[in-house]
């Protein structure tokens, strides 16, 4: 049996995964965690709603921790993993792209492994397998555009939360939906694929496919590209994540190639700068990558309550980034306070209630 400590387990990410968990006869969850809504219904031997997720971690001993926790809040638990050698399944992009370098080095000493549970960074994970670096050209991030592709600034002026929060493509909790609507979300990836791949920025593009049924893509030096295709269902890579190398069965139909159309285009970064300020910080480095996303939560946060305007996120964003002096973290507590310190940035760049 394979335990799995689920932290995230009432969100969209953490539904799906039990639903995998529950299907599957070598998988069982030791562990289930929220941050405030009750786990009743959830079969887990030890459930814990908000504090430290790191003490459930302790006493649950998992095989692996997914890690369905929404923002910054996932830190601790993804440091724990890695620094103990525990598998770790990643669906908290944020704890990647924030604390990236302390990550790395906290993988390299507990010599485990990250199981990407975003969807383009699973299909990476797939097309890179078993080869080299150098055999590397690019990684091409693909992306659905959201729901305002194609819109101009002017459109986008009055835009409301129920309408950014209706994604064309996938079922997501509102913080994802709404970087996906502002393409934070693609700057972000960008930042976990650097992290995730070792590949440097300039060679990590994005583009815009959308039916989302082009999960990313590699090229390699010899002038071949590897696709990885499939319907847009979370169920997948979270499957994939709990089981590899098994690659275990899902409820999903076949693709049915006939019916598809793939259309690839450029993301529009003049009208949605939130990919462009994610790739700087990330060249920028130390906790430049930090301050970007905490920026970015407490800007979607405002959003979302209706006091922020949606072409004031990036503004809010941009100006706190370029006030965080982004200097590396020696440990979490510097990573803890660059990010409380960027927040508090972003909270000064928002309108007077
Ligand atoms: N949804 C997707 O399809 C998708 C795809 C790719 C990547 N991801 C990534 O996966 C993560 C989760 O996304 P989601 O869409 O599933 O979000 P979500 O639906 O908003 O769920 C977030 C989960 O995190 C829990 N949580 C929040 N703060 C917590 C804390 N301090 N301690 C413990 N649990 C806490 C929430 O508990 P409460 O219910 O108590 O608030 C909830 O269970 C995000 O990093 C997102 O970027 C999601």
């Amino acid at each position: 049996m394979k335990r799995v400590a689920l932290l995230g387990a009432t969100g969209s990410i953490g539904r799906q995964a039990i639903e995998i968990v529950e299907a599957h006869p070598r998988l069982e969850l030791c562990a289930a965690a929220s941050g405030s809504t009750p786990l009743d219904d959830v079969d887990a031997p030890l459930r814990q709603v908000g504090g430290d997720l790191t003490e459930l971690l302790d006493r649950a001993e998992p095989d692996v921790v997914l890690n369905a926790v929404v923002g910054f809040a996932g830190i601790h638990a993804t440091l724990w993993a890695l620094e103990r050698g525990v598998d770790l399944a990643l669906a908290n992009k944020e704890s990647l792209v924030a604390g990236g370098d302390l990550a790395l080095a906290a993988l390299e000493r507990g010599g485990g492994r990250i199981l990407p549970v975003d969807s383009e960074h699973s299909a990476l994970f797939q097309c890179l397998e078993g080869r080299a670096p150098e055999q590397v050209d690019t990684l091409v991030v693909t992306g659905s555009g959201g729901p305002f592709r194609g819109r101009s600034r002017d459109e986008l002026e009055d835009v409301t939360p129920e309408q950014a929060l209706a994604h064309p493509t996938w079922q997501m909790g509102p913080k994802i939906t709404i970087d996906s609507a502002t393409l934070a979300n693609k700057g972000l990836e960008v930042i976990e694929a650097h992290y995730l791949f070792g590949i440097p920025y300039d060679r990590i593009e994005v583009v815009i496919q959308p039916t989302s049924i082009v999960h990313s893509l590699v090229r390699f030096r010899d002038g071949a590209s590897l696709a990885h295709l499939g319907y847009p269902d979370m169920r997948v890579p979270i499957s994939y994540a709990l089981t590899y190398p098994e690659r275990a069965a899902t409820p999903l139909p076949p693709l049915d190639l006939t019916a598809l159309a793939l259309e690839f285009s450029a993301p529009d970064t003049e009208t949605f700068p939130m990919l462009a300020l994610a790739r700087a910080a990330g060249e920028r480095g130390g906790t430049a990558p930090c301050a970007f996303n905490a920026a970015n939560e407490v800007a979607v946060g405002a959003f979302l309550d209706g006091r922020l305007p949606f072409l004031a996120v990036p503004e809010v964003v941009g100006d706190a980034l370029s006030a965080a002096d982004g200097a590396p973290a020696r440990d979490v507590d510097d990573l803890v306070e660059a990010d409380r310190l960027a927040r508090e940035l972003a909270q000064r760049g928002l309108p007077v209630a």
